[in-house]
C-alpha cells in the first residue's frame, strides 16, 4: 500500500510536518511504502483556468505539480497537512488543490477516473492553528472534504489542533504526535 502524505506548511520542521511525520511514521510501521511531498520546495504555479484540461483530461502548465498528479495517482492513501492561514489552508496548499481542477475536468467533464482506476482510495486532513476558536478548521475541512470527494477518496477522517503557534510546540502536547502515529497506522490497517 502506497501512502501520499503532502504538507502545505511553509515552516520547514514546524508543527504541520511533525505530525504528518508521525502519521506517515505510523503507516510505515505497518508496512506501508511512504512517501512526503513538501509543496513550499516545489514550484507549483496557479490555475490559469485556461480551459485546456476539459480536453486534454490533464493540466498543460509543465510545473511540479506534474510530478504531483503521478503521486496523487499511485497512492492508496493521502494524507493533507496544512497549517491554518487566514481561516484556510495554506496559499501553497490552495494551489496545488486548484490545479486539481484538471482531475475535476477528468471526472465531470470527459467521465473517466479522477486518478485513472477505480481502487478504493482514503484520506485524512491534518492541521493546527493558534486560535481555540470552535470552528477554526471549518473552512479548511471544507475545501479538503470538497477535493475528496473530486478525486473519488473516502474521507478517513481529520487530526487537528488548536492553540497551536509556536514552531515545535507540538511536541508539547500531552499526545497530538502519538495520535497522529496510531492514525497512520489506522490508515494501513483500514
Ligand atoms: C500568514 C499566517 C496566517 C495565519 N492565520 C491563522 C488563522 O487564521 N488562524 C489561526 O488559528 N492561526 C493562524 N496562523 C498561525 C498558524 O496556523 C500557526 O502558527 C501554526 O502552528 C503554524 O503551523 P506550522 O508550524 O506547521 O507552519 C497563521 C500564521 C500565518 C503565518
Amino acid at each position: 500500500m502506497k501512502i501520499l502524505g503532502i504538507s502545505g506548511s511553509p515552516r520547514r520542521g514546524g508543527n504541520t510536518d511533525l505530525l504528518l511525520d508521525e502519521v506517515m511514521k505510523g503507516a510505515a510501521s505497518r508496512g506501508a511504502e511512504v512517501k512526503t511531498i513538501i509543496l513550499n520546495e516545489l514550484d507549483i504555479t496557479h490555475c490559469q483556468h485556461c480551459d485546456a484540461c476539459y480536453r486534454a483530461g490533464r493540466c498543460t502548465i509543465n510545473d511540479d505539480m506534474q510530478t504531483v498528479y503521478r503521486e496523487l495517482e499511485r497512492a492508496d492513501r493521502l494524507v493533507l497537512a496544512s497549517p491554518v492561514h487566514f481561516l484556510g489552508p495554506t496559499a501553497q496548499m490552495k494551489a496545488m488543490i486548484d490545479r486539481c481542477q484538471a482531475l475535476w475536468a477528468r471526472k465531470y467533464i470527459l467521465k473517466i477516473p479522477p486518478l485513472g482506476d477505480r481502487r478504493e482510495r482514503k484520506g485524512l486532513f491534518v492541521s493546527v492553528g493558534a486560535l481555540k476558536m470552535a470552528n477554526l478548521f471549518e473552512p479548511s475541512l471544507a475545501i479538503v472534504k470538497a477535493l475528496f470527494t473530486v478525486l473519488d477518496i473516502t474521507y478517513a477522517g481529520e487530526m487537528v489542533f488548536r492553540g497551536i503557534d509556536e514552531k515545535g510546540i507540538i511536541t508539547k502536547h500531552p499526545d497530538a504526535l502519538r495520535r497522529a502515529f496510531f492514525a497512520g497506522q489506522e490508515l494501513v490497517d483500514n
